[in-house]
């Protein structure tokens, strides 16, 4: 067991205490919010993720985790520290590290002799040397261990992860990082730490352009009248391409891919290399946005001005909480600029009260009451089971717009709706 801290308890930070608390450490996670960590030493989790309540409560009874706002004292008898801390977008689309170098600043004189720390946060290439130097110690080592965790599914995927990378120059840090997942069975990859946080935007750059392409397949597919289900369905049996993440939808958001393309691009700029194809990619997501907005306004006949539009879904995906870069806000943001009154179902989203032009309403059906237009922006499975003769009865005019492909059409077409999916008739 090797006591270890956690400095920052958003879902990478939490999911990560946890986990590796139930690999057998003793963890101590930190995070200058007290809301949270009160919640926290409750027993419960503050973000909805997939097995984190009984994770921690778990962990809790076993007296193998703890929580604090103290970061000085959490890290006090740590033998590695986990840095888990956001870094946002900055103005110009690069990674802001302000987060990590305050407390890469405020934990260094305070680690003992020998400590790694680790860098989990998603950080520009040549990071780890950086806060080396804010550390201000020759005698602690700084690793890179990126994270492939997706949302709602953030702690399963720490503990059956599909490779383990760290990084870093020194080889017994590397060594001592590796150790901590000696339960896990997966490939363990060692490398230099620019190698490590170039691959962890790498993977997030390159998931986003093959989203961004399946989409852009999916708007021609509508030109030239094919079926998308079709052609991934085609596509996804060559074992090169491969068949997961090729499901067209409103383009795609959240807490990673916007603010980490942007970053990469910058990188490359900044070492002399024009990113064309990643620029066009988010360029392309952008516009996705547009035209899910412009087939809303469409099928209200030309202008979406003083009408109703009710949404199923305000999260980014499913299975979170997240509103973060959430494609279904953007595209109602354009909506009600156009002089929509917006109404939305979101049976989990979190801090949708930052958005007042949004009435949250309490059902599917209530959210239908008396629209001009529905549309399914995220693809929470219950939508598929709704019936559409009732929506029919709700909407003030029988159209959907599904941004998800989770309605079946003929059910909807044969109700006498009219129906536009994404990539299909
Ligand atoms: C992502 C990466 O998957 C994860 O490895 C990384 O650590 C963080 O970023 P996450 O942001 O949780 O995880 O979401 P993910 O499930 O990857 O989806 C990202 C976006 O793509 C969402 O907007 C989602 O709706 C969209 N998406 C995903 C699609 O539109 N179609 C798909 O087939 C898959």
């Amino acid at each position: 067991m090797t006591k270890l801290a956690v400095i920052g308890s958003g879902y990478v930070g939490l999911s990560t205490g946890v986990g590796l608390c139930l690999l057998g450490h003793a963890v101590t996670c930190a995070d200058i919010d007290p809301q949270k960590i009160s919640i926290l030493n409750s027993g419960e989790s503050p973000i909805a993720e997939d097995g984190l309540n009984e994770g921690i409560s778990q962990c809790l009874s076993a007296n193998t985790l703890a929580f604090t706002t103290d970061v000085i004292n959490a890290i006090s008898e740590a033998e590695v520290v986990f840095l888990c801390l956001p870094t946002p977008q900055g103005d110009d689309g690069s990674a802001d590290l302000s987060h990590i170098e305050a407390v890469s600043r405020q934990i260094g004189s305070h680690l003992q002799a020998g400590t790694v720390v680790v860098n989990k946060s998603t950080v520009p290439v040549g990071s780890s040397v950086v806060v080396a130097e804010w550390l201000g110690r020759t005698d602690v080592s700084v690793v890179s261990n990126p994270e492939f965790l997706r949302q709602g599914t953030a702690l399963h995927d720490f503990l059956h992860p599909t490779r383990i990378v760290v990084g870093g120059d020194n080889e017994e840090a590397v060594d001592k990082v590796v150790s901590l997942y000696a339960a896990v069975d997966a490939p363990i990859l060692r490398m230099n730490a620019a190698s490590a946080e170039a691959l962890k935007y790498a993977a997030n750059s390159f998931l986003a352009t093959k989203l961004t392409f399946i989409n852009a397949i999916a708007d021609i597919c509508e030109l030239v009248g094919a079926d998308i289900f079709d052609v991934v369905g085609g596509l996804g049996l060559d074992p090169r391409i491969g068949d997961q993440f090729l499901n067209p939808g409103p383009g795609w958001g959240g807490s990673c891919f916007p603010k980490d393309t942007r970053a990469l691009v910058k990188i490359a700029e900044g070492n002399g290399y024009d990113f064309a194809l990643l620029r066009g990619v988010i360029q392309t997501n952008d516009e996705q946005y547009e035209r899910i907005a412009l087939k809303v306004v469409e099928l209200c006949g030309g202008s979406v001005n003083g009408k109703t539009i009710a949404s199923w879904g305000l999260t980014f995906k499913a299975n979170t909480d997240d509103l973060r870069d959430s494609p279904a806000i953007a595209i109602l943001s354009t909506l009600h600029s156009m002089g929509a009154r917006i109404r939305a179902y979101d049976s989990a989203a979190r801090g949708v009260e930052q958005y007042p032009w949004i009435e949250r309403c309490e059902s599917a059906l209530d959210a239908c009451d008396g629209a001009d237009a529905l549309a399914v922006l995220t693809e929470w499975p219950e939508f598929s089971s709704v019936s559409p003769q009732e929506v029919f009865k709700k909407l003030s005019h029988p159209a959907v717009v599904d941004g998800r492909n989770v309605l079946n059409p003929s059910n909807w077409k044969d109700v006498g709706f009219e129906y536009r999916g994404v990539g299909r008739a």
